[in-house]
């Protein structure tokens, strides 16, 4: 179908953009973010819209409308509507030849025809993948995106989006899409980091077979894979509280390594006492008392449980759900711990290739606090530098991406970035996300809950995509605040009825 036509402007048209006169019976059906397409002397040549204006030579003048206005309407004395017109701007994409799409070397002529975009070629325009995974359809569009997998998360993906945007939903329908895959398409193990514990409720649903929920507050760490800059109060000790901690830690792993003798903190603190020298006593008894505290931390045991065999497994869902945990220092040293395993297990090839989703990223990542005083962040970045070329994989998301390490962030080749209204958070994802131009920048605040912007490896350009709905639906928790209100009255009549019992 016809939509316009190409018009000559100050600076166009040249090989990046023109714009177009949108044809009468086009009207209304040409809209920012559409891709059209024409006819060019080396294939056909694609572009998108990115934005719309309207013009009516009559209405220029402001003085002259305000009289025309005064006596009586300007349509009764002019034929305004005759002199409206529409003009599209766009971007060229490029020039697809039949077989790929190719830089624009030579602008389109003034005067060509703009028609509607062949949508089944528009799938192979954007190298979508045939087996890649579903997120949803290109806005204006009624095109899959398909996203492949190595593309989207071999050099690791970030999800950027304001409270409520949408987020988690984006990461449950990628979930869906992991866990659908046939053998051999290829499938991976992942590992979700679930903050607020509402992935758990996904093993209700007909996926149920392929998730398994761990309660990250009875998650046991195997004392003898710890090294001794993961123990909790590592960075409160002296020089030779840790020489004299790290040579009764190695005597230990020695034997659990030579006699296969396991241990657990207490049995540390035992190895510790047991020094007869008089000179650490002081050393030594400040160490028993961190040990002390780090054994009431109940989660510290002989073996890892889960073991990270068990957490990954091929087309398999593992949620860490850390609803019970109230402690930010427990969760972060599990996710250091689970992230240094995974990664360690993955180079030697113990387990397949996983995705590891961190939820909060900016909590586990920061961007202001040292490495040294935030081993998740030592190891959330580590499988940022290094994960690709072992099939270890990130999806870190955050609603502040200001606050995200910028090392981890800058190593996520994809951004799918939601709704932001914050400009400092708009401002960073800018500065941060390659290929972002200042109209995309600009339409971040005004996509709509389930909408995203698409940037990065994954996409040829950048693309806008409504998220699709998902096929196993589930309800998370109520949060909202009426539940939340009717929940507390409810539990504390429950409590004064119980009292009144009693008594
Ligand atoms: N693609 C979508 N289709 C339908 N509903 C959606 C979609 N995306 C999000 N929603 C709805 O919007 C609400 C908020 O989504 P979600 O919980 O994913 O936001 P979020 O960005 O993760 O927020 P937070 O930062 O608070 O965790 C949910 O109730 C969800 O059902
Ligand atoms: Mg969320």
């Amino acid at each position: 179908m016809k939509l316009g036509t190409v018009v000559s402007t100050f600076d166009g048209p040249n090989t990046t953009k023109f714009a177009f006169v949108v044809s009468d019976n086009a009207f209304g059906k040409v809209r920012k973010g559409q891709f059209v397409e024409l006819e060019h002397e080396n294939g056909k040549l694609i572009a998108v819209v990115r934005d719309i204006f309207r013009s009516n030579r009559y209405f220029e003048r402001a003085e002259s409308v305000a009289e025309y206005e005064r006596a009586g309407f300007m349509s009764s004395h002019f034929p305004v509507d005759e002199w409206s017109y529409t003009i599209a701007e766009t971007s060229i994409m490029g020039v697809y030849d039949g077989k790929a799409l190719r830089r624009c070397s030579f602008p389109p002529s003034p005067g060509s025809d703009v028609n509607s975009v062949d949508e089944s070629l528009l799938f192979n325009y954007l190298g979508f993948k045939k087996n890649g995974l579903c997120i949803g359809k290109l806005l204006n569009h009624d095109v899959d995106v398909r996203l492949g997998l190595s593309k989207l998360f071999q050099k690791h993906v970030a999800i950027l989006a304001m409270s409520g945007a949408g987020k988690s939903y984006t990461v449950s329908v990628l979930l869906e899409e992991l866990l659908s895959r046939s053998v051999e398409d290829g499938r991976i193990g992942v590992v979700v980091i679930d903050v607020h514990g509402e992935y758990s409720q996904m093993k209700h649903t007909a996926l149920s077979d392929r998730i398994t929920v761990y309660d990250a507050s009875k998650i046991k760490v195997g004392t003898k894979n710890l090294s001794i800059n993961m123990f909790p109060f590592y960075h409160s000790l002296s020089g030779p509280q840790k020489r004299v901690l790290g040579s009764a830690l190695s005597t230990l792993k020695r034997a659990a390594r030579l006699e296969r003798k396991l241990f657990t903190v207490k049995d540390l603190a035992l190895e510790l006492s047991s020094l007869e020298d008089k000179n650490s006593a002081k050393t030594r008894d400040a160490l028993l008392d961190h040990l002390e505290s780090m054994r009431k931390m109940r989660m510290f045991g002989k073996v890892d449980d889960p073991s990270v065999s068990a957490l990954v497994k091929p087309g398999h869902l593992s949620i860490i759900d850390m609803r019970n945990v109230d402690s930010e220092k427990k969760k972060q040293l599990i996710v250091a711990y689970y992230a240094r395993r995974l990664f360690n297990a993955v180079k030697k090839g113990r387990i397949p290739p996983f995705l590891l989703v961190v939820e909060e990223a900016h909590n586990f990542a920061s961007e202001k606090v040292r490495r040294e005083d935030m081993l998740s962040k030592q190891e959330i970045e580590k499988i940022a530098r290094e994960g690709r070329k072992f099939g270890a994989s990130l999806c870190l998301i955050s609603q502040r991406p200001v606050r995200l390490s910028t090392t981890a962030l800058s190593q996520c080749n994809t951004h799918i970035i939601m709704r932001v209204t914050n400009p400092y958070d708009i401002n960073h994802i800018g500065e941060s996300s390659e290929g972002i131009d200042k109209h995309m920048l600009n339409s971040i605040t005004s996509l709509k809950v389930g909408e995203a912007l698409i940037v990065g490896e994954a996409v040829v350009q950048p693309i806008f995509v409504r998220v699709r709905r998902r096929k196993y639906d589930f309800v998370t928790d109520g949060v909202d605040l009426e539940s939340l209100a009717r929940e507390y009255e409810r539990k504390s009549s429950a409590r004064r009825e119980d009292v009144e019992a009693f008594i």
